[in-house]
């Protein structure tokens, strides 16, 4: 039996470019994963089984659609495993479809756990390469910490950072779906008249003044520089979502915004007392299902326990 815990993550920065042919969007996609995480464990078993715990649990695919079976499969057959055989239990913090990366990250994480249980060793240049192909957000749940992601999200290069974060996430009632709000965020474009294609939207580049602002953790600099592209989209198809960022602004949040493709709202504090305050806030301020205080940067998916040898 092998544990692997992996984190969520937020989008400090998400520069939506135009639309490419392939119908995805060229991003500056600046990624930072938090301690709210999931847990994957991977037991020896006949084919490739799933169970899942926690308060979402219900709307989580136990079939062969869910990442996580999908990654084991793709390893397998990356090694010619010609019988695969696991079971992966999924206890699951994060979200789900709430623009945190959740499915994603169990991805990676079976990944991990099913290259351990299976005792493959493959590099983590491989296991990157097999995340790509499984999803745009997937390499950076492997990887953790703060990213630039290039291309689809995928490319991505590790960004120096000091210090520890520290974060609340408002949780939604429901998800959105991905697709619909890159759709959404094309459809406003091509509404205001700017034009949605690649032909139309500069190639969006990483903020200098954000990244200085990571690398001297500087929440008040943060804060400032905190950006999202797809957050107008959101929050067209989720009107409510300006009442939770108002909420949490309200509370002492030094910004707001939304997560990813939302409806997840993260919101930066000044400390860990800050951060507790305004999940509390949130919590009975009717804008949100709950809230979670958390932290970051942490690490990318790794084996919390393992058998011993
Ligand atoms: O790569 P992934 O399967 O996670 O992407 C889900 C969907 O999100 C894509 O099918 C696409 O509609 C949208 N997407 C996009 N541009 C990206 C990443 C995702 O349009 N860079």
């Amino acid at each position: 039996m092998v544990t692997v815990r992996v984190p969520a993550k937020v989008n400090v920065q998400l520069g939506v470019g135009g639309v490419r042919p392939d119908g995805y969007h060229d991003l500056a996609n600046v990624f930072f994963a938090v301690a709210l995480g999931d847990e994957v464990t991977a037991t020896a078993a006949d084919g490739v089984t799933l169970t899942c715990t926690g308060p979402d649990a219900d709307a989580v695919p136990l079939d062969g659609t869910n990442l996580a079976a999908r990654a084991a499969r793709l390893l397998a057959a990356h090694h010619g495993l010609a019988d695969p055989g696991v079971h992966l239990h999924i206890a699951k913090a994060i979200p789900v479809a709430g623009g945190m990366a959740g499915g994603s990250a169990d991805g990676a994480a079976a990944l991990v756990a099913c290259d351990a249980l299976w005792g493959l060793d493959t590099p983590l240049e491989t296991l990157l390469e097999l995340a790509a192909e499984l999803g745009s957000d997937v390499p950076f749940a492997l990887l953790g910490g703060v990213a630039l992601g290039r291309g689809r999200g995928e490319i991505l290069e590790a960004l120096p950072v000091s210090g520890t974060f520290h974060w609340v996430f408002a949780v939604a009632d429901g998800g959105l779906s991905t697709p619909a709000v890159f759709r959404e965020c094309d459809r406003i474009r091509e509404e205001s008249g700017t034009g949605a294609t690649i032909d139309d939207v500069p190639t969006p580049d990483a903020d200098p003044a954000l990244l200085a602002a990571l690398a001297d953790g500087d929440p008040v600099a943060l804060a400032d520089a905190l950006s999202n592209d797809l957050q107008a989209a959101a929050v067209s198809l989720r009107p409510s979502l300006a009442d939770t960022l108002h909420a949490g602004t309200e509370a002492g949040a030094l910004a707001a915004l939304v997560s990813g493709s939302g409806p997840t709202c993260a919101f930066l504090a000044k400390d860990a007392d800050a951060a507790a305050h305004i999940a509390a806030t949130l919590r009975t301020s009717g804008t949100c299902r709950t809230a979670h205080a958390t932290y970051g940067p942490v690490p990318g998916a790794r084996v919390v326990s393992a058998p011993t040898p």
